[in-house]
C-alpha cells in the first residue's frame, strides 16, 4: 500500500491526496499514465516506459515541461518514501484542471502529476508464475488508440471484472475479424504448432509493451523464431503454449483459455525459460531443457547462455 503521494510538487499522506474535482482526467479521462516495475529496489526497463510516456503525452497533445532526470528524481524519491523494494511505481499526468469545457483549455493550465508506489504481493506473484493463469476472451470494445496509455480504461476494468467473476485472472479481446488483440492490462502470446512465439504486430490496437518488446528481444537472441501476427482464439486453444507479459506480470503462463486447456495444463517451457531470462535468473532447472520440445541445437543455445544484463534493462544506478 502507498502511503505517501507526490501531487504537483508535494509529497502528501496517500490518504490525503487529492486533485480538483475539475481535473480533465477525472473529468474526461483526458489523462495518461505509466507503470514501472521494481524488483530488488530498481526500476525495470526505466527508460523504455519514459519514452512510452513521452510518446503518450505527444500523442494528446499535453506540454509537461519536466525534464526526465527530474522526473525520475520524483520516481525514485516516491519509491525510497514508500519503502518499495518489489512493486511498482505509478504515474499519471492529466491536461491539468479547469472549468469543464471540452476543448483543451489554455496552455497556462499546468498538467497535473501524481506518482505513488507499492510493493506487490510477492507469493501471489510466484503463484501465477508457478500455477499459470485462466483467461476468457471477450469482444474488444476499446477505441482505436490503444497505443496511448491513456486513463481510458472502461472496457479494460469491465472485461477484467468479468474475468474475475468468472474464475480467470485475465481477459483477452478479440478484434471483430477473431484475433486476439491483447490483455486488459497486458499483451497476449502463443506458442504455435511450429514452436513459434505469435503475437500481435504494433499498431494502434495494441499498447506497445515494455515487457513485450523485452521478451521478443530476448527470444531473438535465443534463436527462438518470434512471428508478430495476430492469432484467433481458436489457434490460441490448441496452441502448445500461451503466456501474457506486463511489466508487473512478465512471461506469465497461460493454461487455459474459456473452458480449454492449453497444451498439458501446465506452465510451458518457453514461457518458463523467457521469464527467467527476463528476470535475469537462470530457467529453474534443465528439466525444462527436455521438455521444451525445442530442437537439440536451439536448446543448447537457449540454456548455454548465462543470462546476460538485458538490453536496455534500466539506466538506474
Ligand atoms: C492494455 C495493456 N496492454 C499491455 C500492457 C503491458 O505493457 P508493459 O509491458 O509495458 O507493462 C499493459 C500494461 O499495463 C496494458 O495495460
Amino acid at each position: 500500500m502507498s502511503r505517501i503521494a507526490y501531487v504537483n510538487g508535494a509529497y502528501v499522506p496517500l490518504a490525503g491526496a487529492g486533485v480538483s474535482v475539475l481535473d480533465r482526467g477525472f473529468q474526461f479521462a483526458d489523462s495518461i499514465y505509466e507503470v514501472w516495475a521494481i524488483r530488488g529496489g530498481r526500476l525495470f526497463d526505466a527508460d523504455a516506459h519514459m519514452s512510452r510516456l513521452r510518446r503518450s503525452l505527444n500523442e494528446l497533445r499535453i506540454h509537461f515541461p519536466m525534464s526526465d532526470a527530474a522526473l525520475y528524481a520524483v520516481l525514485r524519491d516516491t519509491q525510497r518514501r514508500n519503502r518499495v523494494t518489489d512493486g511498482i511505481v505509478y504515474l499519471q499526468i492529466s491536461r491539468g484542471a479547469a472549468p469543464r469545457d471540452h476543448v483543451f483549455p489554455s496552455l497556462s493550465v499546468r498538467p497535473t502529476i501524481v506518482v505513488t508506489a507499492k510493493n506487490l504481493d510477492q507469493s501471489a506473484i510466484a503463484r501465477r508464475a508457478a500455477q499459470g493463469i485462466k483467461v476468457i476472451t471477450l469482444p474488444d470494445t476499446r477505441w482505436a488508440r490503444c497505443d496511448i496509455k491513456s486513463v481510458n480504461l472502461l472496457p479494460n476494468v469491465l472485461a477484467r471484472q468479468t474475468a474475475k467473476e468468472k474464475g480467470a485472472f485475465e481477459a483477452w479481446f478479440v478484434d471483430e475479424a477473431g484475433f486476439v488483440t491483447e490483455g486488459t492490462s497486458s499483451n497476449a502470446f502463443i506458442v504455435d504448432a511450429q514452436n513459434r512465439i505469435r503475437t500481435a504486430a504494433i499498431s494502434n490496437h495494441i499498447l506497445h509493451g515494455v515487457t513485450r518488446a523485452a521478451l521478443l528481444a530476448i527470444a531473438r537472441d535465443h534463436q527462438l523464431k518470434v512471428v508478430e501476427e495476430p492469432f484467433t482464439t481458436e489457434e490460441a486453444k490448441v496452441a502448445g503454449e500461451a503466456f501474457i507479459s506486463a511489466a508487473s506480470n512478465p512471461a506469465v503462463p497461460v493454461v487455459a483459455i474459456d473452458a480449454a486447456q492449453v497444451g498439458n495444463g501446465q506452465p510451458g517451457p518457453i514461457a518458463k525459460a523467457l521469464r527467467a531470462f527476463y528476470l535475469g535468473a537462470e530457467p529453474e532447472n534443465r528439466r525444462f531443457e527436455a521438455e521444451s520440445g525445442l530442437a537439440p541445437e536451439r536448446r543448447t543455445l537457449m540454456f548455454a547462455a548465462q543470462p546476460r544484463a538485458r538490453r536496455g534493462a534500466t539506466k538506474e544506478a
